[in-house]
């Protein structure tokens, strides 16, 4: 393995690899000063600083030095107090009771063997190297680690700071971001996602503003009202031009991801745990460890910002267990039948949906004691005996015994007040004193900071799964937090709760995957409330949204695959009209909008299911056949307009290459389009799979595969036809030659 990490005497440090070089030094103050960071330099060690000490008139001066002001100076992880007027990395009160922290270089080391953080999810290593920085507040006695990973074959560069007290009085965190990364003035935008349920993975773009402004969540969720993702864009940027800088975070609670354009037109991008409403005591000798941020570089737009955030997720985010496998076709019960069911119903449907051709039953929310509506029966986690008389396990192995795999759906983080735990432990849910629990969906969130709650939930799953037929497992979550306090700590850490929580979390779902590595879980939280890297570290599928409308699920893959990969997707073919917006579409277009995920299958009643057989047959036929197509490959968005949408996914093999186009609303006359393909071997022809006709790759990239027409009127043979009406979509499937 070359060395990636290269460290000059002066201190200069460079962390380079084939995508891009970090940079950065020691400045004779002790100050980590940032120096560079985009494209691969050929001598990282020669990029130049000498122009960051130039005398401002206003500029106070740090420690009272010449020409040396934090105001104006790039720095790795600021704090604030000491001439930089900007929101810092690292702020919170010391042990005299000021907010003046000053951290000073002290040293480094550089490890082969990527450090995990204690009690949280991390990327995985391989052929990694890690820098780690020490630093120093020598009046404070507070140590800063600051953790640099590089990858020899990602374009992924991991960043963390561990905080450790090393005095004997308490020192207290307000932000402890993850990484900070002041970039020299430019012309940026700001992507970012914002949403709601249903609505998730909206992409926004802004110019970024004088001022900052702040993509965040308090609401004990990473939430589906800004995905923990945010991409600063040179100006103009697409899917294959322009310069990009992609952060996104491994946590599932609070965060914030914050841009600060400061007074001299520098941009700041903070990511981290959200400092609104978080507040950490560190006693002597403690250690905190934030979350690791990912940060990306690419230089040819979107297109390869997302390629490179795929690769890393699959390969090292994601549970190894599942890379590259293929995922079952499903048929869950939800919109099929919500809380009507019972043993005999699920029967029936594990009877369609082996006729149908899927692979596995899912018993979604309703199977539990009491649970008739969303009224009831959370953290109660054994079958309803009037329902389900034979109990789970007799029943996952009736639908097995079908030649089905069977999965189960738990809420394991909610109670509902009608429950039997909570008359037993009314304690257990996170509440303040003299305060009624406001209520979301009828329930209360259970206080995953305590041990005991983790034990009991750890206990009462593991009861079901143990029986060894259970393949898999839905994890929903289905509201945000409020009353944010916990019975079992102190007045004085009750702002801790929320981190406390998801720390909770991740060790019960650490406990479980553990030992039940062969489940697949499925990560749900009212649809994308929680779909982020820290939940997908455990699980290897997410649920992105409950919209099951196809043109409303079209913007919902839009936004998620900047970030996400589609192996890491579940779509399902929902009933038409669409029970979230009302809008009919046909069994096709319902399927076709989650043609490219992972995880397909449908959630149709029985009568649905009768109407559709033949088509439901033939679509779930492609969708098992295609499987094992549909992880590891590239995603590609070629068209993104109002009214179309084209996406182009090549397998992992890059010999089959799918193309699929959306028409919105039909109109008459239309123009006869193209999309231009990428990636393709341009030497090679590839074959059309429906006509046998064949096209050069580089025709295919270069001059584009003509679209279908939405017909309107006279079909002409020359053309290809998509079905007239709204809301159609049309697949291309090519296989590359191999002669
Ligand atoms: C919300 C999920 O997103 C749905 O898919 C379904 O599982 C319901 N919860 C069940 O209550």
């Amino acid at each position: 393995m070359s060395k990636m990490i290269t460290v000059s005497e002066n201190n200069v440090f460079s962390l380079t690899n084939s995508k891009f070089s970090y940079v950065f030094m020691a400045s004779p103050e002790g100050v980590m000063q940032h120096i560079h960071y985009g494209g691969p330099l050929r001598e990282p060690l020669k990029a130049s600083v000498h122009h960051l000490r130039t005398q401002r008139e206003t500029a106070s001066t740090y420690q009272g030095g010449q020409y040396f002001s934090l105001s104006d100076t790039p720095q790795e992880y600021p704090s604030f107090g000491t001439s930089d007027y900007r929101f810092p990395a690292l702020h919170g009160r010391n042990s005299d009771g000021n907010t003046v922290y000053s951290l000073e270089y002290f040293g480094y080391e550089i490890v082969k063997k990527k450090p995990r953080l204690k009690k949280m999810p991390t990327a995985r290593g391989g052929k990694s190297e890690t820098l780690i920085i020490t630093l120093k507040d020598p009046l404070h006695k507070l140590t800063v680690e600051l953790y640099y990973t590089i990858y020899e074959d990602y374009g992924v560069l991991v960043r963390a700071a561990k905080m450790k007290n090393e005095g004997d009085k308490e020192l207290q965190l307000q932000h402890a971001f993850s990484s900070a990364l002041d970039l020299p003035p430019q012309d940026y935008e700001i992507i970012h996602m914002h949403g709601t349920w249903s609505r998730e993975f909206n992409v926004e773009r802004i110019d970024v503003p004088k001022g900052r402004f702040v993509v965040d969540s308090a609401r004990g969720t990473s939430s589906a009202a800004h995905n923990p993702f945010l991409a600063l864009v040179q100006k103009g940027t697409t899917e294959d031009y322009g310069r990009v800088y992609a952060t996104t975070l491994i946590y599932s609670g609070n965060f914030a991801l914050s841009v600060e354009k400061g007074e001299f037109e520098d941009v700041r991008l903070l990511a981290g745990i959200n400092p609104f409403n978080f507040h950490w005591r560190l006693k002597p000798g403690k250690t905190f460890c934030t979350p690791e941020a990912l940060h990306v570089y690419a230089d040819k737009g979107l297109r390869s910002m997302s390629h490179q955030w795929h690769d890393f997720v699959r390969d090292k985010i994601s549970p190894k267990q599942f890379r590259h496998v293929p995922r079952p076709t499903y048929l869950n019960t939800w919109e099929a039948a919500y809380f009507d069911v019972d043993e005999d119903k699920v029967l029936h449907l594990a009877d369609k949906a082996k006729d149908i051709g899927v692979d596995m039953l899912v018993l979604d929310d309703g199977w539990f004691e009491g649970r008739r509506d969303d009224t009831s029966s959370l953290g109660d986690w054994i079958a309803d005996g009037a329902r389900f008389p034979s109990g789970i396990p007799a029943l996952a192995a009736k639908v097995k015994a079908k030649g089905l795999k069977f999965g189960i759906w738990f809420e394991p983080e909610m109670v509902n007040p009608k429950s039997q735990l909570f008359e037993n432990h009314p304690d257990w849910i996170l509440h303040v004193p003299g305060r009624k629990p406001s209520l979301g969906r009828n329930q209360l969130t259970l206080d995953l900071s305590r041990p005991e709650v983790i034990d009991y939930l750890f206990g009462q799953i593991d009861d079901i799964l143990s029986c060894g037929d259970i393949d898999y497992v839905k994890w929903d979550m289905n509201r945000n937090m409020t009353e944010v306090g916990s019975a079992a700590l102190p007045k004085n850490r009750q702002r801790e709760v929320s981190h406390r929580y998801i720390l909770g979390l991740y060790d019960l779902l650490r406990r479980l995957t553990a030992k039940y590595p062969t489940v697949l879980f499925e990560n749900c939280a009212s649809g994308g409330n929680r779909f982020d890297l820290g939940m997908l570290s455990y699980m290897a599928q997410g649920w992105t949204s409950d919209m099951c409308d196809p043109i409303g699920r079209l913007e919902i893959i839009n936004g998620c695959s900047y970030l996400y990969p589609l192996d890491v997707t579940a779509a399902y073919i929902g009933p038409s009209p669409n029970h979230q917006n009302g809008r009919i579409s046909s069994i096709e277009t319902r399927f076709m909008a989650g043609v490219f995920c992972a995880a397909r299958g449908v959630s149709l009643n029985e009568s649905d299911i009768d109407t559709h057989k033949e088509e439901l047959q033939s679509l779930m036929k492609f969708a098992k056949a295609s499987a094992a197509n549909m992880v590891g490959g590239r995603f590609d968005r070629l068209i993104k307009n109002k009214n179309e949408v084209c996406w182009q996914y090549t397998t992992r093999d890059e010999r089959t290459v799918y193309l699929a186009y959306f028409h919105k609303l039909s109109a008459p006359n239309l123009p006869f389009r193209r999309a231009r393909l990428c990636g393709l071997d341009q030497d090679r022809d590839y074959m059309l799979v429906e006509d046998g006709s064949y096209y050069g790759g580089d025709a295919l990239m270069q001059s584009g595969m003509p679209l279908p027409y939405v017909s309107t009127g006279h079909v002409r043979e020359s053309v290809r036809y998509m079905p007239k009406g709204d809301f159609s979509a049309y697949l291309f499937e090519f296989r590359r030659h191999e002669g």
